[in-house]
């Protein structure tokens, strides 16, 4: 597997590689690997020849100093999983290769996909991931990149960057892995005690129960919001940042939920933020709910 750090040598990987006739699918990555990430850069292997991951911890996407400074960081172990699962290169930039000093542009996406949601709770977290995909782009040349529909607001907006920018880049969108328990598998996982990860499993519980009762034929919003809310709330040290009723179609907050509309939820833990998110009526998380 071969290890890059700056942008020209990763540059010229990837151009031989191309002129050769490879396929080169990406997976950005901000390290502390775990299956969702695995199970991403499988789907890039469907479609591509060669596989690059990136390892970066992107400083402009986190709004608070705190959780990037509690960011796990496990990079002996990542990088022995992506040899092991036979990724074809790496690309392990520092902040000083992504921004020296006197770094000045970054890309800010308007309009309704950054006004709700992670965008208003974390100030500033889309602009920075735009900025930093754009320049993993123009580092990797990707043909392909693949993202975790777990992050599906990222999605949608990287989606619509690409598109705007008319990026060269065909952005696949990978399934949500869940542990066996139901709990969305994330890196931050890692930094929950047992007893906090029992806490943090109301999230797909009172999703799973949210989307139960709008099969059911609940669509007033709140209540499907209460549902969730009330699987949570119930434990201390838990705080909800947001729950809302989103359609997908114009990305519109609603108060009756259609077809279409994805409940999602950002929630933290004892000081742990995770997010997750179920459309209502198309998919079950799968995890066992105790109706009482
Ligand atoms: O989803 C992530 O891990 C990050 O937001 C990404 C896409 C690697 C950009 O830093």
């Amino acid at each position: 597997m071969q290890q890059f750090s700056t942008i020209t040598d990763m540059r010229a990987w990837s151009r031989t590689q191309q002129r050769e006739g490879a396929v080169i699918g990406f997976v950005p990555t901000m390290g502390a690997l775990h299956d969702g990430h695995l199970s991403l850069i499988r789907q890039a292997k469907e479609s591509a020849t060669r596989v690059v991951v990136s390892i970066y911890v992107n400083p402009t996407q986190f709004d608070n100093p705190e959780d990037l400074a509690n960011y796990p960081k496990t990079l002996e172990a990542d990088l022995a999983l992506l040899a092991k699962e036979g990724v074809d290169a790496v690309f392990l930039p520092t902040n000083e290769v992504m921004y020296p000093d006197g770094y000045a542009t970054f890309i800010e996406i308007v309009g309704p996909l950054t006004d709700k949601l992670c965008a208003v709770a974390r100030p500033g977290h889309f602009r920075g991931v735009a900025t930093v995909v754009t320049k993993l782009f123009g580092a990797v040349l990707p043909d392909i990149a693949v993202f975790g529909e777990k992050d599906f607001q990222q999605v949608l907006i990287i989606s619509k960057m690409v598109n705007d920018l008319n990026l060269p880049v065909d952005i696949q969108v990978g399934r949500t892995v869940r542990e066996p328990d139901g709990l969305a598998m994330s890196s931050r996982n890692r930094r929950l005690s047992k007893e906090s990860r029992e806490k943090a499993l109301g999230l797909p519980r009172g999703l799973e129960l949210a989307n139960k009762a709008y099969m059911d034929g609940e669509r007033n919003a709140m209540d499907l919001i209460e549902k969730v809310a009330n699987e949570l709330l119930v434990h201390e040290g838990v705080e909800l940042d947001y729950c809302d009723v989103i359609r997908l179609s114009g990305f519109a907050e609603v108060t009756q939920a259609v077809p279409g509309c994805v409940l999602a939820a950002a929630v933290f833990v004892d000081g742990v933020r995770l997010i997750d998110h179920i459309h209502l009526g198309a998919e079950h998380i799968g995890v066992e709910i105790d109706e009482e």
